[in-house]
């Protein structure tokens, strides 16, 4: 039986300041028409905005192996990763209608950022927004004392 997650994982975030929240859907919105999306035409972008402020961008990159593909958060995630950001407040995923991250973006979204505010944004100009509690609840953790089978 798993033991109940402790009121920390409930953390509830205050929104983003319009203008920065704006600003965010502007740079996916550029990330998106930079991925690279051949094969199912479905392009994605996504920024993230690091505790520090800055926008890192990333957009999907597909394959003709078609597993090889990764993801535009996956991609923004690494990049940031990579140039040594590790504290990351938001993530606007923009795609033609909207659509919420994979469950594998999820994941490694909550690898660094449990309680990250996740917007989804899409071409007509509507967005909606959740913590990414709400999407990935008990989502694992390795070194979580919470996790029954560590
Ligand atoms: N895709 C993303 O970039 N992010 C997601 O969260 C879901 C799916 C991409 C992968 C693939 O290139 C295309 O969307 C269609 O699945």
């Amino acid at each position: 039986m798993s033991t109940p997650m402790p009121a920390s994982s409930a953390i509830n975030p205050p929104p983003l300041p319009p203008e920065q929240r704006a600003r965010l859907i502007d740079a996916a919105r550029i990330a998106q028409q930079r991925a690279y999306a051949p094969y199912s035409h479905y392009r994605v972008g996504a920024a993230l905005l690091t505790a520090d402020g800055t926008i890192v961008t990333g957009g999907n990159v597909e394959n003709s192996a078609f597993p090889a593909t990764i993801c535009a958060e996956r991609s923004a995630v690494v990049k940031a990763i990579s140039d040594g950001q590790r504290e990351f407040v938001a993530v606007v995923v923009f795609t033609r209608d909207g659509g919420w991250p994979c469950g594998t973006c999820r994941q490694v979204l909550h690898e660094f950022a449990p309680h990250i505010r996740v917007i989804v944004a899409d071409e007509a100009g509507n967005s909606a927004e959740e913590i990414l509690d709400a999407l990935l609840p008990h989502g694992f953790h390795l070194n979580d004392p919470n996790q029954p089978n560590r």
